[in-house]
């Protein structure tokens, strides 16, 4: 008697229990469904960079999907999205509604589009040695910073590196 008595309150237990726990596992998996979903990012480089295809291969080992496309004016698509001296590496990508110059990591792009604030993209001005696709054999790392920057070029630290 007695035992029965305590499988059924188990069972009752169970059953307030276990909505809740299947409720919880679904929103855990659209969330992490909603994480996956990247969307393409366009990359203008020229045909003989090399560094830019290792950069387009950081991403694509990150999740993202690319498009590489080979510009014969690097400086007309520059001109074209706004890039001036001041924000210039070597190639220049659009993913979403963001421009990306240079080597930012992908995570930081990431970060971006999770986050959409108002601004244009993100750079990483120069070529800094060990960001992502400028990877030195000896290991040599400089520190650097990816800017955000906006319509009138107005800069901001996004992340430092
Ligand atoms: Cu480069
Ligand atoms: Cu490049």
């Amino acid at each position: 008697m007695l035992r029965w008595f305590v499988l059924s309150i188990a069972v009752l237990v169970g059953s307030f229990m276990f909505p809740s726990l299947s409720f919880q596992t679904f929103n855990f998996k659209s969330a992490h469904a909603a994480e996956m979903v990247l969307p393409e990012v366009q990359v203008w480089k020229s045909p003989s960079c090399g560094c830019c295809g290792k950069w387009a291969q950081h991403l694509r080992d990150n999740g993202f999907k690319v498009k590489e496309i080979n510009a014969r004016s690097m400086a007309q698509i520059k001109r074209s999205v706004g890039i001036g001296p001041k924000l210039k590496s070597c190639h220049t990508a659009i993913v979403g509604n963001y421009v990306i110059e240079g080597h930012v990591p992908a995570g930081d792009i990431k970060r971006l589009l999770k986050e959409k604030p108002p601004v244009k993209g993100l750079a990483v001005p120069g070529m800094p040695l060990g960001s992502p696709g400028m990877e030195q054999e000896d290991g040599t790392k400089d520190k650097y910073d990816v800017l955000s920057f906006d319509e009138t070029g107005k800069t901001d630290v996004f992340e430092k590196h």
